[in-house]
């Protein structure tokens, strides 16, 4: 996710526990080959962060092979192709959800001749609800060489307030014969458990509600797949552990924006939690925000 899945927050997961699989935020396969990877904030990730797939969105006319090059020179374990992304920055370019048929055919098969590694691919369930279409759709995905689908049960042009349909994800998985991860909506246990129910999914792909309580992956590790517990440290610590790992991956320019991003989210764990989320976002310093929320951990205790 854009601003939210970088390498602090992979690092927190990655402590807490519970992730088998990691996705980059979506990167412009144009801005790849020039990306310098020790200093961007978008592609910095240490080796413990594995395996990844990096995501890529890719317009009309731009070289995708030049990215894959870079990808593989990054310890790639899969690329996934962004098809489902229906923001205005995307849809200017041709790209994500607004890809025409031939350029996902196109670029597939860029990719698959590019590649040996996983190729996989993000979807919504389309600009209506369409079985045959859909299953048209990711048919052709798995014929031209997608290897793994993750299906976001949102209709292209759903808000993400929308009840996701988990049971249309479930016909995607019946209707192919690749792995199929489950996204959308996944905030507790609970909706995990249901998802997998409803969906039969090979697996989950947890977008905010990762964000809003980073030990969710853990928590269903444990209670749904009868993974090992591990406990988890209080939320104010895990809130300082990510300003910490915040401190030791990112430039000083590069912080303060993305713990705003995250505290946004966060801030929903706590009754009054709009006060963390509005005090920390008139931060003008990361040490500011650090200590608002400081003070408010403490009034909240
Ligand atoms: C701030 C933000 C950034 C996102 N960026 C990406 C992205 O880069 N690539 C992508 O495939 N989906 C992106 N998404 C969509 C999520 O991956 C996910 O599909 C969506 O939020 C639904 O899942 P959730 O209900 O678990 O959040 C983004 C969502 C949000 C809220």
């Amino acid at each position: 996710m854009v601003g939210l899945s970088h390498s602090a927050f992979r690092l927190l997961l990655l402590e807490l526990g519970g992730v088998g699989l990691f996705f980059s935020e979506m990167l412009a396969v144009s801005r790849l080959p020039i990306e310098n990877e020790t200093v961007s904030p978008f592609l910095c990730r240490t080796a413990a962060e594995f395996p990844f797939f990096y995501q890529i969105f890719v317009a009309p006319g731009q070289d995708i092979v030049p990215a894959v090059e870079r990808l593989h020179s990054l310890n790639a374990q899969g690329i996934d192709l962004n098809l489902g992304c229906p923001a205005p920055t995307l849809r200017k370019q041709g790209a994500g959800s607004f890809m025409s048929p031939e350029l996902i055919k196109k670029s597939i098969a860029t990719l698959r001749k590019a590649t040996d590694l996983v190729l996989s691919a993000k979807i919504r369930l389309g600009p209506t609800l369409d079985e045959t279409a859909l299953l048209d759709f990711c048919r052709m995905l798995e014929d031209e060489g997608v290897d793994l689908l993750t299906v976001h049960g949102r209709l292209q042009n759903e808000k993400f307030c929308r009840k996701p349909r988990w049971d249309w994800i479930g016909k995607v998985k019946d209707g192919v014969s690749i792995p199929v991860i489950a996204n959308g909506g996944i905030f507790t246990v609970a909706d995990a458990r249901r998802c997998l129910e409803q969906s039969g999914a090979d697996g989950l792909m947890l977008g905010r509600g990762a964000v809003c309580c980073p030990w969710l992956f853990a928590d269903i590790a444990r209670d749904v797949y009868g993974i090992e517990k591990r406990e988890h440290p209080e939320k104010h610590e895990i809130y300082f552990r990510f300003v910490e790992l915040l401190q030791q991956r990112f430039q000083p320019e590069r912080r303060l924006g993305r713990l705003k991003q995250f505290t946004s989210y966060y801030a929903g764990n706590y009754q009054f939690g709009h006060h963390l989320a509005a005090s920390v976002q008139n931060s003008s310093t990361l040490e500011e925000a650090r200590q608002e929320a400081e003070k408010f951990f403490a009034a909240s205790a």
